[in-house]
């Protein structure tokens, strides 16, 4: 038997303690109140329920601090074999608690150069891995300056950025200045938990132009293997929002095989040798090139539609990698398609109070699965990142691209009920 330390736990990330709980081990679950933004109560509860104990700490980033805790539990080095994280706020305190442990963990110096997206751009460039023009700034005339030589339009982000806090593409110095004058206001009202990941630096960076991949990399100690690719959709206003994925990801098998392989040589360069990684990468006129690694496996409803698919559970597949299994040789083998798509409001929006409660409902005989929040009365925020989503909707098929078109279809079809702008889907892949 075997001892996992969890570094908090996300909704779908429940899975990995449950897998291994089945398989035995032994589970404890670190946790904070500065997370619960992140994971619904019920999740929650079921994560705490399964786990042998959970120790809440108000700061989970001082590893002394949770050293000190598990020791008052009489858990101390030596009797820990790995601790991870689901959580991409929590992957450096995961791997910084397993270094201090001794107990198997992603290498602390890479989930640190991944995160930081100036570092990590250094590295590829140290490297020869192709990637993007880019300029680490604190300050608007930095920026200005950065993005002169880099050329218009850019991209500008917080160097440890998360959830698409404070992104923004920019076509015109004026779009700098926008930018900083909004950060502030952003910052202000931002979730602590979120806030505390970010200083000042922010990375401005050659704008990719393309279609958006992402790929789920896993890596035992020595093989780093590309379990699935997957088609992204981005906001059709603003790129820069994330609205579900695709699987498979459409891509003829000799340019997914260079995707995985591209993906792969980024997660080996940066150190990220245990554990499974979430990279994001376009594909534009020049190559694929990076738009972000990610030192954790992916969040939102990805996993689940990968489940959908390949009949394989990439949280089962994470906690073996850090029980000290060999990653899989090859991708995992596709045996259906799965489309999800987020439901956000477009604009501040309120859902009509003469709705019926159940009116999401209506929609489920068209679904495989999703969800929504959005009660009759409820005000609703304008999407500006991951955690302003009400809701999910997902169909599984034989074909991704009529998936695809399913889910955009029943996605126009709830705006229509509701009355009111969702964030609409960048046309790609039939989506719309
Ligand atoms: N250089 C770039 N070129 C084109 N698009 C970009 C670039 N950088 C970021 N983007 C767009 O902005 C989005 C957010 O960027 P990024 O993934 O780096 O931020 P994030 O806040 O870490 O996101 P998350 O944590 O949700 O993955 C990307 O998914 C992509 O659509
Ligand atoms: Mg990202």
């Amino acid at each position: 038997m075997a001892h996992l330390v969890f570094v908090e736990i996300t909704a779908l990330g429940v899975q990995s303690i449950a897998h291994a709980k089945r398989l035995g081990h032994e589970v404890t679950l670190l946790r904070s109140p500065l997370y619960d933004f992140v994971t619904p109560p019920a999740e929650r509860a079921q994560a705490e329920q399964l786990a042998d104990r959970t120790l809440h700490s108000d700061d989970l980033q001082d590893a002394g601090r949770l050293l000190g805790l598990l020791h008052e539990h009489g858990i101390g080095p030596g009797d820990v074999d790995a601790v991870l994280s689901t959580l991409s706020l929590c992957v450096l305190a995961a791997a910084r608690l397993a270094e201090r442990l001794g107990a198997r963990g992603t290498p602390y110096e890479a989930v640190a150069a991944a995160r930081d997206k100036g570092r990590c751009r250094e590295i590829l460039r140290e490297r020869g891995v192709p990637s993007l023009g880019f300029a680490v700034v604190t300050t608007l005339p930095e920026a200005l300056e950065a993005a002169a030589g880099i050329g218009y339009p850019v991209v500008i982000k917080p160097v440890s950025g998360v959830g698409k806090a404070v992104t923004s593409i920019v076509e015109t110095p004026d779009g700098l200045r926008a930018h900083f004058a909004a950060a502030a206001e952003e910052l202000r009202s931002m979730q602590p938990g979120l806030a505390a990941e970010l200083d000042e630096r922010y990375i401005v960076e050659e704008l990719a132009v393309g279609e958006l991949y992402s790929v789920e990399v896993a890596a035992d100690g020595e093989r780093f293997t590309p379990l699935v690719a997957v088609g992204r959709k981005m906001g059709r206003d603003n790129p820069v929002l994330e609205l579900g994925c695709t699987v498979p990801s459409g891509l003829p098998a000799a340019e997914e095989a260079e995707l995985g392989g591209y993906a792969a040589r980024v997660c080996e360069v940066l150190g990220l040798d245990l554990g499974i990684f979430h990279v994001e990468v376009m594909r534009t006129a020049k190559g694929f090139r990076l738009v972000e690694a990610n030192p954790r496996i992916s969040g939102g409803s990805l996993p689940d539609s990968v489940r959908m698919a390949t009949d394989h559970n990439v949280f089962e597949i994470l906690v073996d990698l850090f029980l000290g299994a060999p990653a899989p040789a090859h991708p995992l083998p596709w045996r259906r398609a799965a489309s999800h798509t987020f439901l956000a409001a477009a604009r501040d929006a309120v859902v009509p109070g003469d709705l019926p409660a159940d009116w999401f409902e209506e929609f489920r005989p068209r679904l495989h699965s999703g969800w929504s929040r959005a009660e009759p009365g409820a005000r609703l925020r304008a999407m500006n990142g991951n955690f302003d989503t009400f809701g999910m909707i997902r169909v599984v098929g034989d074909d991704a691209d009529r998936a695809a078109e399913e889910v955009a279809a029943v996605r126009r079809d709830i705006e229509k009920r509701l009355g009111f702008a969702l964030t609409a889907v960048a046309e790609a892949r039939g989506d719309g």
